[in-house]
Formats: C-alpha cells, sequence, structure tokens
C-alpha cells in the first residue's frame, strides 16, 4: 500500500510514521505539510517532503488527485491517483481534517484519518459530501480502541466479572502546563480555540465508552477555567447514562501545572477495573483477589501498530469498512459537543 502522510507535526512524526515504516506492507511515498519548518524537520529520510498532495503543487508525483475511484480491493491499483498514492494518513489539526478527508475521500484514496473528525457537528456535515463507498474507505485513528486492554475490559463488562451495572469514572488529565515550553503552550491554547479538552480527548473517551457501554444520554455537564485568558474551559466533565443503567462520571482537564492521576475506573457490585490512563495497565479487583493484565509493548507503539495494520486490511479487503469508522467519529464527537453545551 503506498502512503502518504500528511500533517508532519507532533504525532504524524513521533507516531504515525514510525508505524507506517514498521509495516511491511506499506511503502511511505510522501511526506506533506504546508509549515516549511516541518518539512525541514521531517527531510532526510530518503522520502520525498512536499507542501501539498494536490495537482501541479507536489515535487515527486506525476498524476495528482484526479477524482478517480480506483484502488484497494474493488479495482486496479490506484496508479492514476496522487502519482500512484492508494491511502493517505492525516495527522493534521481538526479544524483542517475534514477538508482533506473529503478531498482524499472523495478521489478514491483510503483515508486514516486524525481525531477528532472536525471542531463541531455543524463542521463534520461536509462528510455529507462523500457516497456510501467513499464513506466506507474512511478509518478513524482512534487509535486506542485497537488496544487488548479495552477488549479485555469489555469481556469483564459483558460476561458480568464486575457485575452490571458498572459505574464508570473517567479522570482524563494531560498536557501539563508549562510556561517555559512554549511550543507546547502555544500548540494547546490554539486547540483550546476550536473548544474544550471534552472536544479533543472526548473523541476517545467517548468512542471506548460507546463500544463498551452503548449509545450515551448526557445527563448534565460543567466545566471550569482555571487561568483568565484561556480560549475555553480547560476543565469539563459531565454524567453520562447508558443502556442497562450503567453510568458515567467523565472529567477532562487540560493545562494546568500539576495534574491529578489519569484513570478509568469501571465499579461493579462484584468488582472493581482500572485501567491507567497511559499505560493501559489494567487492575482488576473482586473477591477472589486481585489481578493485574499488562499487554507487550508500550502501549503508543502497540496501538499505533493496530490501526496500521487494520488500515491496511481495509485497502486489502479484509475490511469491508474502517475501524472505527467515520460514524464512530462523528458519534463521538456529537456527545462531546453536547457535555460541551450543557458545561456552557
Ligand atoms: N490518535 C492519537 O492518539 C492522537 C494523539 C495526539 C494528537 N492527535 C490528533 O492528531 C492531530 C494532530 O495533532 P498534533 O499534536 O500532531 O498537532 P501539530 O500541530 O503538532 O501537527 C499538525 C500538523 O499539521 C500540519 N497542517 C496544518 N494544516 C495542514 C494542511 N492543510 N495540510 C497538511 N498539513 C497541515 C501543521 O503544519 C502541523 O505540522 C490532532 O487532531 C490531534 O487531536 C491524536
Amino acid at each position: 500500500m503506498r502512503v502518504a502522510l500528511v500533517g508532519l507535526g507532533e504525532i504524524g512524526l513521533a507516531a504515525h510514521l514510525p508505524a507506517l515504516l514498521r509495516h511491511p506492507s506499506v511503502e511511505v511515498v510522501q511526506l506533506v505539510d504546508p509549515d516549511p519548518e516541518r518539512r525541514k524537520t521531517a527531510a532526510g529520510q530518503g522520502i520525498p517532503v512536499t507542501a501539498d498532495l494536490t495537482p501541479g503543487t507536489t515535487d515527486g508525483l506525476s498524476g495528482g488527485v484526479d477524482g478517480g475511484t480506483s484502488g484497494g480491493s474493488t479495482g486496479g491499483r490506484s496508479r492514476g491517483l496522487t502519482g500512484g498514492v492508494e491511502g493517505v494518513v492525516l495527522a493534521t489539526p481538526p479544524w483542517v481534517t475534514p477538508e482533506l478527508v473529503v478531498r482524499f475521500a472523495g478521489a478514491g484514496l483510503f483515508v486514516l484519518a486524525e481525531k477528532p473528525v472536525a471542531t463541531s457537528v455543524e463542521a463534520a456535515r461536509i462528510y455529507d459530501r462523500l457516497d456510501g463507498e467513499q464513506r466506507r474507505r474512511v478509518q478513524i485513528g482512534l487509535t486506542y480502541r485497537h488496544d487488548p486492554a479495552i477488549r479485555q475490559l469489555k469481556r469483564w463488562i459483558d460476561d458480568g466479572t464486575l457485575g452490571t451495572p458498572v459505574l464508570v469514572r473517567a479522570h482524563i488529565y494531560d498536557e501539563a502546563y508549562d510556561p517555559a515550553d512554549r511550543e507546547h503552550a502555544e500548540r494547546i491554547t490554539r486547540t483550546l480555540e476550536h473548544g474544550s479538552p471534552v472536544v479533543h480527548e472526548g473523541a476517545h473517551i467517548f468512542d471506548w465508552l460507546s463500544y463498551l457501554l452503548g449509545p450515551p444520554t448526557v445527563h448534565d455537564a460543567w466545566s471550569a477555567t482555571t487561568r483568565p485568558g484561556l480560549p475555553a474551559p480547560n476543565l469539563i466533565g459531565a454524567r453520562l447514562g447508558y443502556p442497562g443503567g450503567h453510568q458515567a462520571l467523565v472529567e477532562f482537564g487540560w493545562f494546568t501545572a500539576a495534574l491529578p492521576r489519569c484513570e478509568l475506573t469501571f465499579l461493579g457490585d462484584r468488582g472493581l477495573a482500572a485501567l491507567d490512563g497511559f499505560t493501559f495497565e489494567l487492575r482488576l479487583s473482586t473477591a477472589a483477589g486481585d489481578r493485574e493484565v499488562r499487554f507487550p509493548g508500550d502501549r503508543t507503539t502497540r496501538c499505533f501498530d493496530l490501526q496500521v495494520q487494520r488500515f491496511v486490511e481495509l485497502y486489502d479487503g479484509t475490511r469491508k469498512a474502517g475501524v472505527p469508522s467515520l460514524d464512530d467519529g462523528i458519534a463521538a464527537l456529537h456527545t462531546a459537543q453536547l457535555v460541551a453545551g450543557r458545561a456552557g
């Protein structure tokens, strides 16, 4: 699978590119970013680095997006598309990603697009321009859904190990504020201009909770801003209900000098499961005793590798639709927006 990586920022270069390079069936043929500094950082790897991936603006490509629909399992390999690019990974900000998804999926390419799928449900309406076949080729970078720890949690919930219903407490805290790290402070401020942490982190959490418990109802929500001048509340939380009487108390926090522990707990009458928010180590406590469950490797490597594997399976026809799908990404955004709206 000939893949272009679009967006050479933090996650693009630190996680997507290494995972793409590790996969034996993937050839990274193009690195793309409009920012010359980012292009400079990515240069020297023997992969062409360009400012865009559209006709007439690329240096190393002969074709350009031509609106064709071939590629992958359903047609001839798409040499005519963007100089032979068959898939794109979009590691771009969510205020840029939707237009790019529509452009590339609309041209018949397979697309792995970072979460969140947009910064608002309104902005996500652009996806209505894609037809069923084009939507099917889109996979969303809700990366950690792939982790075996999430599947293990689902087994403990479904087989009654924890008892039912469960109370979920999700404490999602990240991005500690360090004024000396100007690049990080600017990036997080820029991101907050496009919504509170529930929009950005909620994409993951609401996706996991829907996968584990079903579709949510938002009961109530709150928010707080810890310093003047922040473009959005940096602390926000909500109470949600799920089918079967499950409930979730979720909190998201960014950008304070110190952060509470990032952890999700699942408490039922028979047991308690705790998921470390960073390592994804699991701890199960029941009347039978305590048990720790760890999966091999570090979470980022494990999940980004599984994500690329699923993307290749989408391309070769093993999977009929992206997992997680565009609809999954839109559903998580919908919940995040409801929470943000209720929180005020
Ligand atoms: N899946 C995960 O676990 C995970 C983790 C971190 C970030 N993310 C998501 O990844 C995305 C990127 O985050 P980041 O931290 O790498 O941000 P970043 O700002 O470091 O990188 C984004 C890059 O996209 C580039 N870009 C902007 N407009 C572009 C365009 N039109 N075409 C091509 N490139 C363009 C920017 O120049 C920048 O280099 C965000 O949506 C974020 O939510 C996901």
